[in-house]
């Protein structure tokens, strides 16, 4: 199998024969998530569940020191359409958790040879969780995360971070380093060229190397009868795919192309990996149930900031339009009757 060849004593990854039977089958995740009967009874409504319900609360009185309509941006280059402040940095660390979770503790899935990870980088790494955590593991390795944020601090000798806008030429310390695995996560509306960001990713990685991509896919699905006609959260999915890329410039759709985008960069072996997460705890598997409660907890700190800059700015809302659309989605997860789903998607690729 392609993905534990590795393990099989297979000392170069460019010898290994492809096959689709690998780890990114074996997560040990139930593919229709089960139901909790229990969910949606206000009276076994658990403490954490309703505490998952405050984070709006939090975005606007506790974090109250931001600069355009209560959140803080940064505007290096030509900015970036999403906040970077205390609720983006809980959203952040609530994604990393949360994958962590789904993936058994892996930090990614791809193929690598582990005992022979020389370089590692992160494009568009935030708060630079996930580089930190490779450096952490790998301490042989040199991690470098990239963003357009300047990162705040340096703590691991064998991890740096570069303030660099990844669609353009990449000017590394080294520039001899060519990269064995390069991870992107939750870059969605974020970035204006994705063909040049795989362009880069390919040129600055060694033969052989791997590329990893995780994206949640902006529509919200249900797999019963639970879905309302007039739902706000399948309306806000449905207006961002029609109105929020456009109006960005900027890819909110980029889970449904990504996997083409790293072929026609030059990848090889390139798979797709589909997992369907539990919007809320609803499911009766406990895992799942964990699984949903982070994605709620990411959804709740991730809405308003994903929505407000670009629709006030570019779609004409007003900040309480934006402001009640998240209270109204937010509400319908609070009432703890409907079982959505997203898709988190996942690509690797390998150069060949
Ligand atoms: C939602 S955060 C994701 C952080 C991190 N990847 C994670 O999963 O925890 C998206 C990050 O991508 C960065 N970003 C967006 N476009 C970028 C670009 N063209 N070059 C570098 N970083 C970019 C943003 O500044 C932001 O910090």
């Amino acid at each position: 199998m392609v993905f534990h060849a590795y393990d099989e004593g297979i000392p170069c990854l460019v010898t290994m024969t492809y096959s689709d039977k690998d780890s990114m089958d074996d997560l040990n995740l139930p593919t229709v998530i089960p139901v909790d009967e229990n969910y949606g009874r206000f009276s076994v409504l658990e403490e954490e569940d309703r505490d998952a319900s405050s984070a709006y609360s939090m975005a606007s009185s506790a974090y109250n020191f931001r600069m355009e309509n209560g959140r803080r941006y940064h505007d290096y280059k030509d900015g970036h359409p999403f906040p970077h402040d205390e609720v983006s940095e809980e959203n952040e660390i609530t994604m990393h958790e949360m994958c962590l979770l789904i993936f058994e503790d892996k930090y990614f899935l791809s193929p690598v040879d582990e005992s022979n990870l020389r370089a590692v980088a992160d494009i568009g790494t935030g708060r630079g969780y996930w580089a930190e955590g490779v450096a952490d593991r790998f301490p042989d390795a040199q991690v470098v995360g990239m963003d357009l944020t300047p990162h705040a601090r340096n703590i691991l000798p064998n991890c740096s971070f570069m303030l660099a806008d990844a669609t353009e030429d990449w000017v590394l310390d080294d520039p001899s380093m060519k990269f064995d695995l390069v991870h992107i996560r939750s870059l969605f509306g974020g970035v204006r060229d994705w063909a040049a960001l795989y362009k880069n990713c390919f040129d600055n990685m060694r033969s052989g190397g791997w590329i990893e991509q995780l994206e949640i896919e902006i529509d919200a699905q249900t797999q019963d009868a639970s879905t309302p006609p007039d739902s706000h959260i399948k309306a806000l999915c449905e207006y961002t795919r029609s109105h929020l890329s456009v109006a960005a410039g900027r890819d909110f759709d980029i889970s449904f192309s990504m996997k083409q985008m790293i072929e026609d960069a030059g990848f090889v072996d390139v798979q797709e990996k589909r997992i369907n997460i539990p919007l809320g705890p609803w499911s009766s598997d406990s895992r799942m149930k964990d699984i949903g409660r982070f994605y709620e907890r990411f959804y709740k700190t991730g809405l308003q900031g994903w929505l407000l800059q670009v629709c006030t700015r570019q779609l004409n809302w007003s900040v309480d339009q934006v402001n009640a659309a998240c209270v109204s989605a937010f509400k319908e997860i609070n009432q703890r009757q409907q079982h959505w789903y997203y898709p988190l998607v996942i690509v690797i690729g390998r150069k060949p």
